[in-house]
């Protein structure tokens, strides 16, 4: 892991803007939204962060966790939550994924991937994220509306089929649709469908939200991430395909 140190909002408020509060650690990445009636935590880590994170929580309330989908990097603290009394927010789309990760087998979405995917599949299927409840949602894109939250659900089905992000005062938290893990705005690396992750990139730039927050790398400004967007949008076919 390159990044076992954390970085917090709170470290480097300057940096990312004191609006997104997030947790990174180990090339993941966690944040938190403030609601009326307490705080929602969007994503979880991994086994390792779990200390450092839950630290960063005491400063919180967290009522509900919404997982943008059911890998095991995002949803593996999802039951201590559960534990300290959280609900466990996730698509229906991704209610069989969990502790399943073969279940839906992903594709590398650019070829040079093709070796990191095959490596993913691997430690995928060997981890196994403890078992959590659940609250599964459908189409329903103002549920967190109605839980005190400044916020709306956006289906970014296709790095899983379940895949959504949240949408909240110009910040996307887009989990695996779109990826800042090597430090820089990337394509994330795999896709169930990478025709349908194609399609949530249309969604995201027709959004054209202020900020990306990413499920792996620090936020980043939209402005940053659209060249390349554009750039693969404009080299693939609509299944996601490089067009020769
Ligand atoms: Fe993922």
């Amino acid at each position: 892991m390159r990044m076992i140190y954390s970085m917090t909002d709170r470290l480097h408020p300057a940096v990312i803007g004191d609006d997104i509060l997030y947790y990174a650690q180990c090339d993941v990445t966690c944040y938190v939204i403030r609601g009326e009636r307490g705080d929602m935590l969007i994503d979880t880590g991994l086994p390792q962060i779990w200390g450092g994170m839950e630290k960063w929580l005491a400063g919180y309330d967290i009522r509900q966790v919404f997982l943008t989908h059911a890998h095991v990097d995002h949803d593996y603290n999802a039951a201590k939550l559960q534990r300290k009394g959280a609900r466990i927010l996730l698509s229906e789309r991704d209610s069989t994924l969990r502790q399943n990760f073969l279940s839906q087998r992903l594709k590398p979405t650019i070829p040079k991937y093709a070796p990191r995917n095959v490596l993913m599949t691997i430690g995928g299927g060997l981890m196994r994220s403890p078992a959590y409840t659940a609250d599964i949602f459908g189409k329903d894109r103002s549920l967190l509306r109605r839980m005190g939250y400044d916020a709306d659900i956006v289906p970014l089905p296709g790095h899983t089929y379940g895949s959504c992000g949240v949408y909240s005062n110009g910040v996307l938290y887009c989990g695996d649709a779109f990826t800042a893990l090597w430090k820089r705005p990337d394509i994330c690396p795999n896709a169930v469908s990478p025709g349908l992750m194609r399609r949530s990139l249309e969604r995201i730039v027709k959004l054209s939200p202020k900020m990306l927050a990413c499920g792996h790398g620090l936020p980043l400004r939209f402005d940053e991430a659209y060249p390349v967007i554009e750039e693969y949008l404009r080299r693939t076919d609509k299944d996601g395909r490089l067009i020769r």
